[in-house]
C-alpha cells in the first residue's frame, strides 16, 4: 500500500473556456497577515486583525505565534477572511520553541528579527524542502553585526538556530532588495541598543514600517534610510488586511488575456511598494482601470478593472523589480501573447523563491510553446501572439501552478498543472474564483 506522503496529487487541467467576467475581492495580503500575527504576539494586551489571510502559510505563522506564547482566537468572516484576536506576549516575551515554518519565507526571514534581541531563550526555525534551499545568510549575517548568535547550517540555509542575546543598532547597506530582510532587522532595531539605519538599495514594500509606526514604534524614514529607535512596547491595536495584489494578479492576467474578458478585483492593497506590475502593464498596452477606495488601517486600497488587450513587448529592470517581484512570473507569462520580445533583468532574486522562478517560469512556458531564454538574472520572452497549450509541473510552488491555470484559460489547447494544490499557500480558493469568474 502506498504512504499517503506518497501519493502524489492528480494534474489539475485547465481548458479555454470563454470570457472572464465579473467582480470579486480577492484573498487578503500575504505579506501584511504574516506581518499582523508577528506585530500583533510583539504587542502589550490584545489586539484585533480585521482580514487575516486563511492560507497554508500565515496558517504556519499563527502557529508560530501560538508557540511562543501568543494567544490566537479568530472566526471566519467571509470574503475577507479571518477575523482574529491576538493576546501579545510582549516585545520581550516569547518562549523558547522549535518553529516550523512549513513553506513560509516571510516567516523564517523575519522571525529571527524579534528572538535575537531575547534576554535569553533558544529558537529553532526549519521549515519543508523549498524552505531548506532558500537562504537564510542574508539575515543571519546582518543579525550577527548587532551582536546576534544565529547558526544556519552550511551558514547559509535552514534550520537556523538563534540565542537571544543583548543586540546593539547598526548602519547597515543592504547589499540584496528585500523586504523580508529589512523588516526582520526593524525587529531586531526594535531590541538593541541605539539606533539603526537601513539602507535598501531600492525601495521594497513597507508593510512592517506602517504597521509598527501605528502600534506607536519609533520607525521613520530618512532620505533612502529606515531608522528604528529602540521600544520598550507596541500596541498594534485593531489591524485592517486589504486584499493582496499578489493573488489578484492571476485574475488580471486572465482578464487581460483571455479575448471577451472584463473582471474587477475589488478591496485591493494598491500600496505603491507593489503596484510595480500594473505600471509594468499598462506600459505594454493593458486596458486597466483603477478605482480609488478609501483606505484602511494605513493602507492604501482600491479596485482594479482590467479587459481584454492587445500587449506590447517591454523591458523590466533596476528599481521596477522589487515593486513587482512575485509578479514577474506573470510579466513571463503575458509577454509569450504581447508583440515583440520582453526583457526582464536585475532579476536574480526570482532564484531565491519557493522556486528558482527563472528556471521554473522558463520551463513552464517552454513547454507550453514558448521561446524563452533564461539570463543570470532574468529572461528574454518572444511574443508570438499566444501559447499552444501542454503540460507542466509546479514544483510545489504556488505561483508557478497558478501561472499554468491561467495560461491554460489563455492558451489555445489547454494546461494540465501537476501540484496544482501549491496554490493553498497563498489562495485556497483560486479554482473556486476561476470557475465563479468563467461561468
Ligand atoms: C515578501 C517580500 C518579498 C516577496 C515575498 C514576500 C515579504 O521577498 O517575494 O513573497 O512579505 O516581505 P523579498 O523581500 O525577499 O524580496
Amino acid at each position: 500500500m502506498e504512504r499517503l506522503s506518497e501519493i502524489k496529487p492528480v494534474a489539475e487541467r485547465f481548458a479555454p473556456g470563454g470570457p472572464l467576467r465579473g467582480s470579486l475581492r480577492p484573498p487578503s495580503d500575504k505579506s501584511i497577515s504574516h506581518r499582523a500575527a508577528l506585530i500583533g504576539a510583539m504587542g502589550a494586551g490584545e489586539s484585533e486583525v480585521r482580514g487575516f489571510l486563511d492560507s497554508a502559510d500565515t496558517r504556519s505563522t499563527l502557529v508560530a505565534v501560538a508557540a511562543l506564547g501568543a494567544r490566537v482566537t479568530g472566526e471566519a468572516a467571509g470574503e475577507e477572511g479571518l477575523r482574529l484576536r491576538i493576546a501579545g506576549v510582549g516585545l520581550r516575551g516569547p518562549a523558547p520553541a522549535s518553529i516550523d515554518v512549513g513553506n513560509a519565507g516571510t516567516l523564517m526571514r523575519l522571525l529571527p528579527g524579534w528572538l535575537a534581541g531575547q534576554e535569553s531563550g533558544g529558537w529553532t526555525l526549519d521549515g519543508d524542502e523549498s524552505i531548506r534551499r532558500r537562504p537564510v545568510d542574508r539575515v543571519a549575517d546582518p543579525l550577527r553585526l548587532m551582536g546576534a548568535r544565529v547558526r544556519c547550517r552550511d551558514h547559509r540555509l535552514p534550520p537556523l538556530e538563534v540565542e537571544g542575546s543583548s543586540l546593539r543598532g547598526v548602519s547597515y547597506e543592504m547589499p540584496v532588495a528585500s523586504a523580508q530582510v529589512k523588516a526582520c532587522l526593524i525587529f531586531a532595531g526594535l531590541l538593541a541598543e541605539g539606533e539603526t539605519r537601513l539602507r535598501e538599495p531600492e525601495p521594497t514594500r513597507d508593510h512592517s514600517e506602517r504597521m509598527l509606526v501605528a502600534a506607536g514604534a519609533d520607525v521613520s524614514r530618512e532620505g533612502d534610510e529606515v531608522v528604528v529607535r529602540p521600544a520598550s512596547m507596541i500596541e498594534p491595536g485593531a489591524i485592517e488586511v486589504p486584499g493582496d495584489l499578489s493573488s489578484a494578479a492571476f485574475l488580471i492576467a486572465a482578464a487581460l488575456l483571455v479575448p471577451g474578458s472584463d473582471v474587477t478585483l475589488t478591496g485591493v492593497g494598491v500600496n505603491p511598494t507593489r503596484t510595480g506590475l500594473l505600471t509594468i502593464l499598462e506600459r505594454m498596452g493593458a486596458d486597466l482601470e483603477f478605482m480609488a477606495e478609501e483606505g484602511k488601517g494605513g493602507e492604501p486600497l482600491g479596485s482594479i478593472r482590467a479587459r481584454h488587450s492587445a500587449l506590447t513587448a517591454t523591458e523590466v529592470g533596476g528599481a521596477e523589480i522589487p515593486l513587482a517581484i512575485d509578479e514577474l512570473p506573470l510579466i513571463a507569462l503575458a509577454a509569450c501573447f504581447a508583440d515583440g520580445t520582453t526583457v526582464i533583468r536585475d532579476a536574480t532574486e526570482l532564484r531565491a523563491k519557493e522556486s528558482d522562478r527563472i528556471e521554473t517560469v522558463a520551463a513552464a512556458l517552454r513547454a507550453l510553446g514558448a521561446g524563452v531564454e533564461t539570463t543570470p538574472d532574468g529572461m528574454a520572452i518572444s511574443g508570438t501572439g499566444g501559447l499552444r497549450g501542454g503540460a507542466i509541473e509546479s514544483h510545489g510552488d504556488h505561483r508557478i501552478a497558478m501561472l499554468g491555470a491561467v495560461a491554460g484559460l489563455a492558451s489555445s489547447g489547454g494546461v494540465s498543472v501537476d501540484g496544482m494544490d501549491a496554490a493553498a499557500v497563498s489562495y485556497p480558493a483560486f479554482g473556486a474564483d476561476l470557475r465563479a469568474l468563467t461561468s
